[in-house]
Parts: structure tokens; C-alpha cells; sequence
């Protein structure tokens, strides 16, 4: 099943997620979906020092929203936030310091941040990250779960009340077309069972889980607009140090950062975006599957909510 799942998925993946796929989906793109003005609103961006979440945060800056750039590295971070000012001539960006693999102080980032602030009106979850092999954070949690899953999970649900007193509220999630090769499993968050441990699985495995998640978060908070998206093969960083064989096979495939960024930034801005039923998976501005045909990757409702408990429970033993 799963050289079934590869092969259908990497064969998709040549046609729509490389550089030719963006090109050819976006003459279908209606060129003012993005005249948009986003000025006295609110975007939280995690990972905007770097590839698809600085272009992100440097459009929303372009348009005149208030970007609040949640970065770890205080030196990347500084240094981006110039760049984005000076792209945008916008000053009102703000870095905030913030490792997602900490849950204690993401628990507590996102409190201070509900507290010392009146408006939060989108989130947009870019960070991410592929460890290739299985390595345990000071909590005992392995690297890519915490990180792209327990993170982005705690983030979020602790920024709700927040997002929810903001006017049209919007939380966008950067998964990955990878998920598409994952059934959602989450009877081996941790990877302990993985036998040899395999990081892109891993990582497909949290983006199936954010995907799942999302589907999960806009049925139980309708008042929030929940999207997530898959931003194609794009040549970042992470691509390149975390699959450095992929990254030399399709190099000359990739899409730039900013067009693998455009979903993003249309789903955080665009009026169009929020005619779509909330709770989807994107691509390329359009509503995508998310399990490939004859794959064998749908679980029930029921495996949904026991996923989201079993997050929720994880999370509180890092609540303060
Ligand atoms: N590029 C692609 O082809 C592609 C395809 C599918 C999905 N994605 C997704 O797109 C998103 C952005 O990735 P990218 O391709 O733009 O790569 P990137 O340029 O390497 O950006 C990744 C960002 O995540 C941040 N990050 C990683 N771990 C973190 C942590 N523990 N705490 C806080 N921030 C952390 C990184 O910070 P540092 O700079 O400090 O490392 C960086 O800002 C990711 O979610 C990725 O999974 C990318």
C-alpha cells in the first residue's frame, strides 16, 4: 500500500505541486482576489524569519496589516523583520521569541500574548520542521510531534479567545500535500513503534494530523474561519537541509518561496478565500482532497475526536 501511495502521490506531485503546476493554476487566479487593504488587523505568523512564512508576513505587510513575527532565533528574526520593513514600508512588525517545541512556554507565550493584547485576527501556523532522526526534546517528546503537531495544537487553542473577539477571525495552517501518503494515527504520537524511524513519514504523519485537526477546530468553532494548505514543492531552507536527495533531483522543479507562499496569503487575507466552507485543505487557491484515490487513508469521526482528546490531554500537562 504504501509503494502504491508514493508512487500515485510523487507522480501528482510532478504534475501540480512543482513550479509548472503553480503556473498553470494561477491563470485561473482572479487578479484582485489579493486588493486587499489589512490595515488594523492583526497576523500572527510562527516561522516568519525564513522561506514561505517570511513572504507570507512580507504580502500581509505589503497590504498594511499589523504582522507579529513568532520566530526562535532572535538574530534571523531581527534581520527578516528589517527585510520586511524595508519591502513593505510598513513598520508595524513585531518579533516575539518563541521555540514551538517547548510546550510550557508555548502555554505560556500564548497567554501572555491574550493578556497584553486586544486583537488577534488571524494565526497563521507556517513553522515546521523534519528531523531525520528520532530524537527527544528536554520533555521527553519526540521532535517532529512536538514541534509540527503538540505545538501548533497548543498555540492555537490557547489564542481562541482571543481570535474569537476579533472581527472575522481566521486561523490558516501550512500542512503538506506529504500527508497525503498518511492515514491519521494517533496511537504512536511519539514515533515509538516506527521501526526503522523514517522522518519523512513522521512529518507526513503531523501534517495529516494538522489537516485533521483543522477539520476538527472549524466544527467546533464556527465563529473561526479554519483553512489549511499545502504550499507545493518550494525551494526553502528546510527542503534543502532536511531532503537534500529530493532537493537535487527537483531543484530546477521548485516553486520560489512566494509562490509557494500565495495560498497562505490568500487564505489570510482574500475575501474570495472565506466562501469556501471552512475546515478545507488548499492548494493553488482551490479547495483539494485530502486522501488520494483507492489510498485506504479515511479514519472515522469518531478516530477524529479521540485524536483532538488525546492532544488536549497531552497539552495540559504543560498548562501552568
Ligand atoms: N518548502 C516546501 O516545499 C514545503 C512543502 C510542504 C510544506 N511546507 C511547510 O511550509 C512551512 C514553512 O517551511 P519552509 O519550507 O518555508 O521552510 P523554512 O524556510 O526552513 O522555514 C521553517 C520555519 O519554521 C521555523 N521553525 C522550525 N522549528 C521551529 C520551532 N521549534 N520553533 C519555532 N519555529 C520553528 C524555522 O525557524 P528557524 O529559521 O529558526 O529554523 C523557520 O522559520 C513548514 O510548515 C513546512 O512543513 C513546505
Amino acid at each position: 500500500m504504501s509503494l502504491y501511495r508514493n508512487t500515485v502521490w510523487f507522480f501528482k506531485g510532478l504534475k501540480e505541486f512543482t513550479k509548472n503546476g503553480f503556473l498553470s493554476a494561477s491563470k485561473m487566479f482572479k487578479e484582485d482576489d489579493l486588493e486587499v487593504d489589512c490595515s488594523g488587523r492583526h497576523y500572527m505568523i510562527t516561522g516568519a524569519n525564513s522561506g514561505i512564512g517570511k513572504c507570507i508576513a512580507t504580502e500581509i505587510a505589503k497590504r498594511g496589516g499589523t504582522v507579529h513575527m513568532v520566530c526562535r532565533n532572535p538574530s534571523s528574526a531581527e534581520e527578516a523583520k528589517q527585510d520586511i520593513i524595508d519591502a513593505s514600508n510598513n513598520s508595524n512588525i513585531f518579533v516575539h521569541i518563541l521555540d514551538l517545541s517547548k510546550p510550557r512556554d508555548v502555554h505560556k507565550f500564548a497567554q501572555d500574548f491574550c493578556k497584553n493584547n486586544e486583537s488577534l485576527h488571524v494565526l497563521v501556523n507556517n513553522a515546521g520542521c523534519m528531523f531525520n532522526i528520532r530524537e527527544l526534546t528536554e520533555d521527553n517528546l519526540e521532535k517532529n510531534f512536538v514541534t509540527n503537531t503538540l505545538g501548533t495544537y497548543i498555540l492555537t487553542t490557547q489564542l481562541l479567545p482571543l481570535i474569537k473577539q476579533s472581527e472575522k477571525p481566521r486561523v490558516v495552517t501550512v500542512s503538506s500535500g506529504g500527508m497525503l501518503v498518511q492515514k491519521l494515527d494517533y496511537t504512536d504520537m511519539q514515533f515509538e513503534k516506527m521501526k526503522p524511524f523514517d522522518g519523512t513519514l513522521a512529518y507526513a504523519q503531523n501534517k495529516r494530523q494538522q489537516v485533521v485537526m483543522t477539520e476538527q477546530y472549524a466544527k467546533q468553532h464556527p465563529e473561526v474561519y479554519f483553512s489549511c494548505m499545502h504550499p507545493g514543492w518550494a525551494d526553502t531552507p528546510s527542503v534543502c537541509t532536511s531532503m537534500p536527495d529530493f532537493y537535487s533531483k527537483l531543484k530546477d522543479k521548485l516553486r520560489t518561496p512566494d509562490e509557494g507562499a500565495d495560498t497562505a496569503v490568500w487564505l489570510a487575507v482574500s475575501p474570495a478565500a472565506v466562501q469556501h466552507p471552512a475546515g478545507l485543505f488548499f492548494q493553488d487557491r482551490n479547495p483539494a482532497p485530502t486522501h488520494l484515490p483507492l489510498a485506504s487513508t479515511k479514519v472515522t469521526t469518531k478516530e477524529k475526536e479521540e485524536f483532538m482528546t488525546a492532544l488536549e490531554e497531552l497539552s495540559k500537562k504543560f498548562a501552568g
